[in-house]
This record gives structure tokens, sequence and C-alpha cells, in this order.
């Protein structure tokens, strides 16, 4: 007997230290991201349904729990109180009409809001009800609702708000509130006619969510929509309405509730390759005030993960005024420096060409958060190698001073310097490098796959020299450790 539960107990303890290091294993494996959203396992794309509610910000995200491809779409869903750690949450919306099929009637991407005013009379106690509107492909725009702050969610019995129409695509509904017009909004991707130039936004008002009328269409625009309000940084008095496209791309004008005017050029709001489906979040208090965006890192390569996609790092979105025009800024949450691990800093320093020259020699690691404004001197070209090793080399970030131009993963984006300085805030992860550059006026978002035993840093000058005015570095703590 005392030898069988001997045994058991061994038994035991084996399966349980397996079970702990398979869990690290899990969440430590060699292209999971350390601070950027990836579910456990399988496919995901787009973020859905982003909303703050009771302290807490929601996202729901385009999830097939039947593999590592995309289909059989449905609503993952996972929480946050700091946008740095996700806890897990069951799948909120499923299929429609028992839906086993790859595509037809599966939950597409959409938007979610507080029902503040219960206008669908489903409001228990003092919880306000959310509503979530999503594209049932194929099956029409649809609405599902949820009074316990989230976590269950029932599908409208209306179903579907606006039927489906087989030829006009119409997919992921984003809705909000007009306080001008005391109305509903919602954008929705839509072709209007067989000509696909006709692809682009639709807009529809509702007094009650769940009659919508249509309003306007604004072509050149495909996927994901999403209509947001700014008040200009450096004009107080001045709002400007900016409509995305999935691609983050953006068009500055006004909007009355009905039509939105277009006062600029079709605007570009990332330059990699890998920034798409964004999405802002609503019911933000408006003591926080911050418009904030995530997106799909999408076409990212996870070799043998158990996991296929992550998430962008969450950014803070404004407006700001430019002698040369209004511009979109975009720079990561502030909450980042709560993941600040061990910092390094240089000051007034001047770096020489030469690979002897690496001020950043003593700096290794996969997960890393660089902030640096560089006095361009008489350098030709300056820039960062990040996972390099003497051996493997690694991927450059190159600023090139004739050009005026920045490029990573053979990605360029223009970028005058401004007084001959340049500013780079770069977030390595082990997927993804994402560099806001002057303050948030330029942005590359690109994912990666670098060599796991290149855990170096170089930065380096060619031609003349290169100022540091400031230089910070930290590594940049798991969330999935905590
Ligand atoms: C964008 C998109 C959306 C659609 C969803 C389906 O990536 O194509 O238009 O709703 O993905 O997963």
């Amino acid at each position: 007997m005392k030898i069988l539960s001997t045994c058991l107990l061994a038994i035991l303890l084996t399966l349980t230290s397996f079970a702990q290091k398979s869990d690290k294993k899990l969440y430590d494996e060699i292209y999971r991201p350390q601070f950027h959203f990836t579910p456990q396992k399988n496919w995901h794309n787009d973020p859905n349904g982003l909303i703050y509610y009771d302290n807490e910000y929601h996202m729901f995200y385009q999830y097939n729990p039947k593999g590592n491809e995309w289909g059989y779409m449905h609503w993952g869903h996972t929480v946050s109180a700091d946008l740095l750690h996700w806890k897990p949450l069951d799948i909120a919306l499923y299929p429609d009409e028992n839906s086993e099929d790859k595509e037809r009637c599966t939950a597409f991407s959409g938007s979610a809001i507080v029902d503040e005013n219960n206008l669908l009379n489903k409001q228990k106690g003092d919880v306000k009800t959310l509503v979530a509107f999503y594209t049932s492909q194929h099956c029409g725009q649809r609405i599902a609702y949820s009074t316990d702050k989230g976590i269950s969610w029932e599908k409208y019995e209306g179903n579907p708000i606006l039927p489906y129409d087989e030829k006009d695509d119409a997919r992921d509904p984003k809705v909000f509130w007009h306080k001008d017009s005391q109305k509903w909004v919602m954008v929705l991707y839509r072709k209007t006619s067989e000509d696909d130039k006709s692809k682009g936004v639709s807009i529809y008002t509702s007094d009650n969510l769940t009659d919508w009328n249509w309003e306007s269409h604004i072509a050149g625009f495909y996927e994901c929509p999403d209509l947001v309000k700014f008040k200009v940084t450096n004009r107080p008095d001045e709002t400007k309405w900016v409509l995305f496209d999935g691609d983050g791309s953006y068009l500055l004008g006004g909007f009355d509730g009905k039509t939105f005017t277009t006062e600029s050029g079709k605007l570009k709001s990332d330059w990699g390759k890998n920034y798409y489906a964004t999405q802002t979040w609503s019911n933000i208090p408006e003591k926080d005030g911050r418009i904030l965006q995530i997106a799909w890192m999408r076409d990212g390569k996870f070799p043998d993960m158990p996991f296929n996609g992550q998430m962008s790092f969450p950014c803070e979105l404004s407006v700001t005024k430019f002698p040369t025009g209004y511009k979109l800024i975009r720079k990561p949450v502030a909450e980042l420096e709560q993941l600040h691990g061990k910092a390094y800093s240089w000051e007034n320093k001047n770096v020489i060409p030469g690979i002897d020259e690496n001020k950043l020699k003593k700096v290794t690691g996969d997960c890393l958060h660089i902030i640096g404004e560089f006095d361009l001197k008489t350098s030709d070209n300056f820039g960062l190698m990040v996972r390099h090793s003497s051996k493997i080399p690694g991927t450059e970030i190159l600023y090139n001073v004739k050009r005026g131009t920045l490029s990573v993963l053979g990605c360029t984006v223009p970028l005058p310097a401004v007084n001959n300085k340049i500013k780079l805030e770069v977030l390595i992860d082990r997927a993804s490098i994402e560099i806001f550059a002057n303050d948030g006026q330029a942005v590359i978002s690109n994912c990666f796959t670098p060599d796991e035993k290149a855990n170096d840093v170089v930065l380096f000058t060619n031609g003349g020299e290169l100022g540091i005015d400031k230089l910070d570095v930290y590594k940049i703590e798991s969330v999935w450790n905590q």
C-alpha cells in the first residue's frame, strides 16, 4: 500500500512539473510575442468589438478554433486592465444558424458599443448592455448582446438588422454615437455596383440600434472602416474627423452625421507590410480621453508555432497641424513603461564609423524598447542592427541622410530631419519591429523571424560622425511572466 501511494505521488509530481514546464514553454516559444497579444493557439486576424467597460479593455478578434489557418470565424475574447496583460476568455460569438461551413454564416468583423439608454431593452440591473455589431458572412449584418459585462453573448432575435445582399459584399460594421445629430452611426464596407471602383464606406444612421437608414457612400475604401473625431492637438478649438481604411490609411475631413466631407488626399498611417484591420476602442472614459487603436499584424510568419497571428502594440492616436497640413500621429501607449526592465542610457555622445565603435555593446535581448534622439552631424547614413550576432547578420534599421528616408525590412518611409535631428522609438518583440519616428509622424510596423541565437544590438554610422543627444534602451519584461 505504502509503495503504491509513493509511486502515485511520484507520478503526480512528475505530471505537475511537466505541466508547469510545458505551460512555460507554451508562452516562451521562439516566435511567441512577449508583449504583443496572441491567442494561446490557432489562427486569428482582425481585432473586433473593442470596448472599454467597468475598468476593462475588451478585445474580441477573428478566431478559428479549428486550426492554424483562416476560416470558421468566431469572435475570440480577451480582456486587460492595462493594455499589456491579456487574460484569455471563452469564445464570445459562434457562427449563426449552427453553420459548420468554413465561411457561410460565420462571425466576421465588427464593433461594440454600450447601450447606455437600454434601447435594446435587455438590461439587467445596473449593468449596461454591451451590443456587438458583426457581419454574419453571407447572412447579413447582425447584433449580439451581453448583459454580464461581455462574458456571455446572446444573438438578437430580430437579426439580421441589415439583410444580406449578394451584390454588395457588405461587412465590418463600426458603430458609434454621434453627439451633434443625436444618432447612432454605422460605417460599413460595401460596394454599390458591379464596378470594383465603387468599393467603399457606406454610412447609415439609427435611433434605436436596430433600424438603419442608408445616408451616403464614399468610394475608394476596402474593409474594416472606422470613423473617429479628433481635437487637433495644437489647435484646441478645431476638430477633424478621420475616416480609416482597413490598411490604416485615412482621409481627414468633416462629418455632419450623414456625410463625410473630404479635406485631404488618402494618407498612409503605416509604411510597413503588416498593419491591417485597424480599429479604435469605444467608450474610453472622458477623463482618459485617449483615442486608442490596435491592428492585426497581417502576413506574419510563425514557423512551428501553436498560434498564427499577432496584434500590433496598442497605440494612442492624435491629429496635429503642421506647416505642411494636418497629420495623424501614432505612438505606443504609455503603459509600455510598466514593462521596462534593465535600463541603459547615453547622453551627448559621438559615434564614429567602425565596427568597434558600437555604443550598445552591452545590450542584448529579444524584447527591447529603444528611444533615441540623434544629431546627423556629418553622417551619410546611420542606424541600428537588431537581433544581430557576429555570426548571423541581424535586421537593419537605416536612416539615409541624403534621401531623408528611413528603411527596414524592405519598407521605406520619407522622414525629413528636423533641425538636422532624427528621433526614433523602436519596439522589438520576438516576431515584430515597430518604429515610431519623429514623435510618431512616421510609423513602420513589420513582422520578422529573427535567428534565435542573434541577440545583439549595434548602433552604427557610415561616412561621418553621428551625435547621440539622448538614447535610452530598456529591456521589456514578458507579460507572460507576471
Ligand atoms: C479583414 C477581413 C474582414 C472580414 C474578416 C474575415 O481582414 O477580411 O473584412 O470581416 O477579415 O475574417
